[in-house]
């Protein structure tokens, strides 16, 4: 539990000190530790004492102010709850902070996440499951803000429920978690959470003529399912969000088979189906009040003898033909048949899809950074003030004509990979064949939503990214601070 008290010290069992290296110190303890170079306040230090009280002062570094970035603050939380289950404390008090360019909310909003991701284990089939879960105040905030905060809390705790839920769906196997399971597992979160879930069979699939979608599924022993998720928060208003998720629940290749060593994490394909099922909880447990609605194409690409091959021309829900090339460029197909479906049968007025979509995006990007095609500035520059109140970070990569011809059909209208080069960005193109000219966000997520790194707040495994950008350019705040 996490909440915020209008008092400046209380008797917790432990204290956390967020130092910021550059700050000026008026407290005799930290100016002893800096004098004696024990602890400085740089980012990622950590040292804690035992007071006269035989409770325990934890300290954490931030770094220089002028550079503390939002996820430098999540992590520094992240690192002293850590700290705090070593020492046993449940009950944990933290000293509010003032941080560069982050309002009281955006400050709130980090130490909640901080707080929650810090004790995010996946060990559901390791036994032991002592959840660290400690009540935590918040002390020494502005007494004329501590009413907005409490909301914020709540509002921040949502969300970062709904990285976690993110997070689970993405660390489950693919043993567990098939388009069948995937499916109830969305059932049960709109249950819970309140949204509307309908699931379509393989037949159901075939009758809105998905042949694209239905192609890269045909393989596998696991059916599709279609997963769409209504979540209507504004009656007032007939603007609709479309969110699509690429729901690869695994990935072999198919007959372009992918090498074992870049096989290991492909139960991790369904990243953007798991991002825009977090999305949906967060926003229906925080009541917005806009409207969203959820795709999600869930298949699972196998081998057998009735997959589909290379060469193969097939068909799509838009009418388009395309000439499969390589069967590993399968997240694409499975994509615009869903962008076909929430254009044309859920009226959506944007479209926003995440996918764990190119290896390309790695090597241009690497592991933090999501990369971005759009087809309109305004959708864009929406996405980067999102950005700036997630914390989460996104480049965008141009769309430009030039790259068209690279994936011009020889023998059907598009083919489905444009060759070697700008993998990132002909991939994304060959989306935005499909989206009507729909305001248009692409968000290639392959870097970023699995980490083999774990920091503090991100153990290895699913990151929940970008949960908490989706949810943040969904709500559309008036507020443009972090
Ligand atoms: N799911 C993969 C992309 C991926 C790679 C995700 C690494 C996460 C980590 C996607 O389906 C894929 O295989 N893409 C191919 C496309 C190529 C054949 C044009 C790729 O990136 O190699
Ligand atoms: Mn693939
Ligand atoms: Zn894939």
């Amino acid at each position: 539990m996490i909440q915020v008290k209008d008092i400046s010290i209380d008797n917790f069992q432990g204290i956390i000190n967020l130092v910021y290296e550059d700050q000026e110190i008026n407290n005799k303890v930290l100016e002893n530790l800096k004098l004696k170079k024990v602890f400085e306040g740089k980012s990622g230090q950590v040292f804690y004492k035992t007071t006269e009280d035989l409770n325990y002062e934890i300290f954490v570094g931030l770094g220089k102010f002028n550079e503390l970035e939002k996820t430098d603050l999540i992590n520094a939380v992240a690192k002293s709850v850590k700290q705090a289950e070593k020492l046993n404390i449940n009950e944990l008090g933290i000293n509010f902070i003032k941080a560069n360019g982050l309002c009281t909310g955006g400050i709130t909003k980090s130490i909640v996440q901080g707080v929650k991701l810090a004790s995010y284990k996946f060990d559901k089939y390791k036994g032991n499951k002592e959840a660290y879960n400690p009540n935590v105040t918040i002390v020494g905030a502005p007494k004329e803000k501590l009413e907005k905060m409490k909301l914020k809390i709540e509002e921040a705790s949502n969300v970062a429920d709904g990285i976690i839920v993110a997070r689970d769906l993405v660390n489950e196997p693919a043993n567990v978690l098939y388009p069948e399971t995937l499916a109830k597992r969305a059932v049960e979160i709109g249950k819970d959470s309140g949204f509307e879930v309908e699931v379509f069979d393989e037949k159901q699939i075939e009758d809105l003529g998905m042949k694209a979608f239905l192609e890269v599924g045909k393989g596998s022993v696991h059916k599709p399912r279609l997963i769409v998720m209504r979540y209507m928060g504004n009656e007032n208003s007939d603007e609709r969000v479309g969110l699509v998720g690429k729901g690869l629940t695994f990935d072999t290749g198919g007959y372009s088979l992918k090498p074992s060593a870049s096989m290991d994490t492909m139960k991790s394909d369904m990243g953007g189906a798991a991002a825009v099922i977090g999305t949906m909880q967060a926003l229906a447990k925080n009541k917005v009040s806009k409207n969203v609605v959820a795709v999600v194409a869930a298949c699972e690409n196998a081998i057998s003898g009735g997959s589909y091959k290379p060469g193969d021309i097939i068909g799509s829900m838009s009418g388009k033909t395309i000439e499969v090339l390589n069967t590993d460029a399968e997240g694409r197909l499975t994509l615009v048949d869903a962008i076909t479906y929430i254009i044309e049968k859920e009226n959506v007025d944007k479209v926003v899809d995440v996918a764990t979509l190119t290896g390309a995006v790695l090597v241009a990007l690497g592991t933090e950074i999501t990369g971005v095609l759009s087809n309109n500035d305004e959708f864009y520059e929406e996405l980067v003030v999102a950005a700036r109140r997630s914390g989460e970070k996104f480049w965008r990569l141009p769309n430009d004509k030039c790259f068209k011809k690279l994936y011009k059909g020889d023998f059907a209208e598009l083919k489905n990979t444009g060759g070697r080069f700008a993998g990132t960005i002909t991939a994304g193109m060959f989306i935005e064949e499909f989206v009507q000219d729909k305001p248009w966000l692409h968000l290639d997520i392959a870097g970023t939503s699995w980490t083999d790194a774990a920091n503090d707040s991100t153990p290895k495994g699913g990151t929940g990214a970008p949960v908490s950008t989706l949810y943040e350019l969904v709500v559309k705040h008036q507020c443009k601070h972090k």
